[in-house]
This record gives structure tokens, sequence and C-alpha cells, in this order.
């Protein structure tokens, strides 16, 4: 008894639920958007003052940042959302840009069977059929309250009037000229050079908008506008059709769900790997007290590394577009097979990603894409993730239109076991087939706590997207930081294969990197890139939301 009574202020200590942090980011009384520019998150905001809701903003958001953030808005690509309504209900949309009818499995390989260099990622041969449309429009079908029109023609009128160039714009702009006049010819419109404080006006584009606002999906999939896109295609060597245009319809698909200790975490499910693959690593996770480990700690490091290293090797193997390829959900997702995966981890020491098994395969993927997150006045809320795979795709802008077009065709495994021009080396599930989606890292991810929203979140990346999105998410639950600071924490990434840890370049001490080294994990010296730039909006008690918009681009929360 008198153990127990000296014992009681651990276990009330223990047992304590820590007050949650206090919010350091953009706060809304609200609705908010966290996107990747202003001009894109207010428009979507307006959108919700006028009685629209969260499906509604999202629209307006994906369809607005094709100018405010031409680098990955994707009307000429695709990308995944992950929805829950005030009530609970969760689901998803995949509007992956699919391959062309005519694209075949070997259509990157010369007669030799090599991959010829360039194929997949520049000109029209590395084009998927766009799904960008189909998918918003599903969506304002399904779940839209205001008219199209309410919600297209503010984003027209941003089109005329133009978007401001900002100075991370402006350089982007520049390091990418010379590939913009090579895809399109010196007269292109990107031929520039721009500074910061230009103003860079869609024309082309408001037409596009126009027609879409008027006739619904055929103005974009028939017509004239699917007419001059499969010509444009065409030109530039690709395979699109106005067949392929007409053929293409966004699919709703149920997401990853699962718990994490007290969460519930809904992410997409395949073609994008994201739901599957950190629904693995927080599981593999689960058993330890991270939190005692502390915030980007050695031991931290290395529980996280150690479980990506292992879900990242079942990624690359197993997952493809489902319609195409049997998944073996039961097994990747099964609480046991998961536990027995990290049987052979050890503080002690490093696992070799060649002792991990599923070894011939590896992944580095393009890292440009973008993120929104939105919860609107009801409490519903998005999380959406698009791309045009490279900073503005394959480079060919169809000026006719007024839009990128993307390079997807190289999320696919161009030569099962050989790498593509980004060191791809994909597997057998992921190969070509005609109308196939290709593989995606993309993890739109909504969180519940207790039963109620908690997070929306979400990040472009490439391959790093998982591992982003699931250190933002221990950022808040596990280390108590708020939405923001969990956003700014520097950030590190490791993907089985190359078998290397890789750190942003601030906030990684020389003396953690040499234990870490001491114990047998390979640090990546040379590179050390910015890892996505996560938007993410957090739920807070009383009910407001804390923007997290990400300080690494010029990502803005706004709200109401
Ligand atoms: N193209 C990047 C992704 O889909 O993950």
């Amino acid at each position: 008894m008198r153990k127990l009574i000296l014992l009681l202020p651990l276990i009330l200590f223990i047992n304590c639920k820590q007050k949650p942090a206090t919010p350091t980011g953009q706060v809304a009384e609200k609705a908010m958007v966290v996107s990747a520019r202003e001009e894109a998150s207010q428009l979507a905001v307006d959108i919700m003052k006028k009685g629209g809701n969260a499906f509604d903003a999202m629209v307006a958001t994906e369809l607005s940042l094709v100018v405010a953030y031409p680098f990955a808005g994707s009307v000429g690509g695709g990308g995944f959302m992950v929805y829950r309504k005030n009530n609970g209900e969760v689901g998803g949309i995949d509007y992956r840009e699919k391959a062309p009818l005519a694209a075949h499995k070997d259509m990157y390989l010369d007669s030799l069977g090599n991959v010829i260099p360039g194929l997949s990622t520049s000109g029209g041969t590395a084009v998927g059929v766009p799904g960008t449309v189909a998918g918003v429009l599903e969506v304002h079908k399904k779940f839209g309250k205001l008219p199209l029109k309410d919600i297209i023609e503010p984003i027209i009128a941003l089109a005329n009037k133009g978007v401001v160039v900002t100075e991370k714009q402006a350089n982007r702009l520049e390091r990418t000229r010379e590939r913009f006049i090579e895809a399109n010819g010196d007269s292109t419109k990107f031929a520039g050079p721009f500074v910061t404080g230009d103003t860079i006006k869609y024309l082309a584009y408001a037409n596009t908008l126009q027609k879409i606002m008027e006739e619904g999906r055929d103005g974009f999939y028939k017509g004239e506008v699917a007419q001059k896109l499969a010509a444009y295609v065409q030109e530039n060597g690709g395979l699109i059709t106005t067949e392929d245009l007409e053929k293409y319809e966004a699919v709703w698909r149920d997401p990853i769900v699962f718990d994490y200790k007290d969460l519930k975490i809904i992410s997409m499910s395949p073609p994008s790997s994201g739901g599957v693959t950190i629904n693995q690593m927080f599981k593999m996770m689960e058993p330890y007290n991270m939190s005692k480990f502390g915030h980007n700690s050695t031991k931290t490091i290395q529980l996280f590394t150690e479980a990506s290293r292992r879900a990242y090797a079942d990624r690359n193997f197993y997952l493809g577009d489902p319609d195409f390829v049997d998944i073996p959900y039961d097994m990747l997702l099964d609480d046991n097979y998961l536990q027995e995966r990290m049987a052979s981890f050890s503080f002690d020491k490093a696992t070799l990603s060649s002792d991990v098994s599923h070894g011939e395969v590896e992944i580095i993927e393009s890292a440009q894409t973008t993120h929104y997150s939105i919860v609107d006045s009801e409490g519903n809320a998005i999380s959406a993730t698009s791309t045009l795979n490279g900073g503005y795709g394959s480079k060919l802008y169809c000026a006719e239109l007024g839009f990128f077009l993307n390079n997807e065709m190289d999320d696919f495994s161009s030569k099962p076991g050989v790498p593509n021009m980004f060191g791809l080396i994909g597997a057998e599930a992921n190969s070509i087939e005609p109308e196939k989606r290709m593989l995606s890292s993309m993890t739109p991810t909504i969180v519940e706590k207790d039963g109620k929203l908690y997070m929306v979140v979400g990040t472009p990346g490439g391959s790093t997207i998982i591992t982003a999105v699931a250190q933002t998410i221990l950022n808040v639950h596990e280390f108590n930081l708020s939405m923001q600071e969990a956003v700014n924490a520097p950030r590190f990434h490791h993907q089985w294969l190359p078998d290397m840890v890789i750190f942003e370049p601030e906030g990684f001490s020389e003396e953690l990197k040499a234990e870490l080294k001491s114990k047998g994990y390979i640090i990546n010296e040379e590179r050390t890139p910015i890892i996505g730039k996560v938007d993410a909006i957090r739920v807070l008690p009383n009910g407001k939301l804390e923007g997290g918009a990400d300080k690494r681009g010029d990502d803005t929360a706004v709200g109401y």
C-alpha cells in the first residue's frame, strides 16, 4: 500500500494527458485553406465565405493553383483527395493520370531493350492522360454546394488579372528557362526572363476554364479543348488521342484507415502508395514510447528509419494500380507481419537494406507536386495532393489552352529492374499497360482523435512525401509541437534504397550524425535537400483551426 502511495504521483504524471501545444501558426475561428500560394488559399476561402463548403473550396484551390503555382498546378496532370465529412464519413477520389490506350510495356525501350533516356520525362511521350478536371468535377457533382459558375468565375478573373511572381518563383522560372525553350521554342510565354514582382497573365487558361464552366467535363474531355490537347501532345510525339480523353474517369476509392495509439489515420489507397506505406510505418513504430526518446533524437531517427526501410521495401515491390494488380493488403497491413518485420531491429546497430527482403527495386522520384488542406465551417475536411510530376511537368506548355502538361509516365517502371532517369528501379506491379495508373507517393491524410477531426496534412516531395507526412503527424502527437512548429521542424528521410539517411541542411548536429554513423547508418552528406512543403491544419481543443504553412515555400494559410 505504501509503495502504491509513493508511486501515485508517477502514475498520475504518466496518465495525465499533456496540454496540447499553444498554436504558433495562423489561427481561424471557422474555416481555413492552406496551400502553396496565398492567391489560391484566399480565393478558396472567399468561396467558403460565399456559402461554399470544403468540396467547393477544393475545386477552387485546385483550378486556381494552375495560375498561382504553375510549377505543380495540375489541370494538365492529376492527383488524389481524401475527405472526412462532419458526420465522420470518409472517402477518397483518385484523379491520377492514366497511360494512353496506345501505351505498352516497352514503349521507352530501344531495339536492344535498353531504356531510352528522356522519353518518359520530356516531350509528348512523357504525358499521361490528365485527370484533374474529371476529379474536381466529380467531387463537385457529389458534394458541392455552390453552382460551378460561382466557383470558376473568380478563377477566370484571377487568370485574366494575372499573378505576381514571387522571388522563389522567379528562381524556379529562371532555373527551368532553357528547358522551356527546348520544349516549346523561344517564342514561348515562359522564355522570360522573369523577375520578382512581374505579373503573369493566363488568358488562354481563362478561355479553357470558360469551356469547363459552360460544358462541365465535356468542355475539357470532348470537343474543341480535347481536340487541341490531343493534337498538341501528338505533334510533340505523344500518344494521347481524343478517345483517351473521352474515356478518362476519376475513381472513388476507399481510403486506408488505421489506428495509431489513440489516433485514427485516414490516407490515400493505391494507386497511391502513401496510405499503405504510412500504415506499415506507424504500426511498426507503435509499440515504442517514441515521445520518451525525444524529437529528432538518435533513437527516434533510428526507429523511424528502420520502419521506413522495411515499409519502402514492400512499397516498391507490391504496389501498383489496384485495377490491374492484386495487392496483398491482408499480409501487408497485418499487425503480426509488421511486428515480425521489426524483429530484426535493434537500437544498437542499423539493419542493412540488403538484409531486408525485396531488395531488387529502388525508388527516387522527382519531388515537385503540391498539397492543400481545407476545413470548412461545417467541419468537413479535405486533404488533396496533385501534381504534374516534375516541376512544370514535361515542360510542354500548351499555349492554346494555357497550361503545362505532366510527365507522369515516368512514375511507371519503364523496365522493371532498370533505373529510369531519376534512378527509379520499378517492379512488375508498376509496369506500363494501356489505361493503367502509375504508382504514386502522394499521401493526402486526415487524422482523427477521440472520434473527432484532429489534423489535415500532406506535402509534395516525391518519395519523401510519405516520411514527411508521417513526421509531421508524430511531431504533433508524440512531441506536442504546434501545427506550424510541426511543419517547420527539420526533416530526414530513408527509403530503403539507396541505403542512406538524408537530412535537411539545418537542424541535425554533427554529434547526432556521428552517433548514427557509429551504429552503421550511412548518411548522405552530399545530399541535404529541402524535404517536402507540408501544408496542414490542426483542430484546437476550443474548435479553432491552426494552420501550418510550410516556411520552405510561399505557402500560406488563410482562414476566417
Ligand atoms: N509524381 C509524384 C507522385 O505521384 O508521387
